[in-house]
């Protein structure tokens, strides 16, 4: 097992019902460490940028409404096998098939508003965090 990051998004709906904590507390009993973390409002430009893998799927236009309707904290986690881990924590992406526990089986509202984002591999992870953050905001 290697040490690894991951980008980490806690969403609108997230933020909106104040489960900031409440969400970083199973990260961090996880063993994840959150090496970077901010507060930001995306424009739904920056969202369909960073959600341009997505760009022909049906809820594309929803997703970048969405990932704009109010802040989002984007963060880096990191620890063995981070990327794995984090996946686990947050539980599927639609909440109904979720596994008891995880973050989206608690707090998810539905497939859309569904609280996390995380990355699915080493090579998007790399990506989506140089898209929010410089080396500089990486203190470990
Ligand atoms: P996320 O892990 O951030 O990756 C892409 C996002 O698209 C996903 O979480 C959901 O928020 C969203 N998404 C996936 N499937 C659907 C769907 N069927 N309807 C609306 N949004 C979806």
């Amino acid at each position: 097992m290697a040490t690894e990051r991951t980008l980490s998004i806690i969403k609108p709906d997230a933020t909106k019902r104040n489960l900031t904590g409440k969400i970083n507390a199973k990260f961090e009993e996880a063993g994840l460490r959150i090496v970077a973390q901010k507060r930001i409002r995306l424009t739904k430009e920056q969202s369909g940028e960073f959600y341009a893998v997505h760009k022909e799927r049906p809820f594309y236009d929803e997703l970048c409404d969405f990932m704009a309707s109010g802040p989002v904290v984007v963060q880096v986690l990191e620890g063995e096998s981070a990327i794995a881990k984090n996946r686990e924590v947050m539980g599927a992406t639609n909440p109904a098939d979720a596994a008891p526990g995880t973050v989206r089986a608690e707090f998810a509202e539905s497939v859309g508003e569904n609280s996390v984002h995380g990355s699915d591999a080493a090579d998007t992870a790399a990506a989506e965090i140089a898209y929010f953050f410089s080396g500089l905001e990486l203190v470990g």
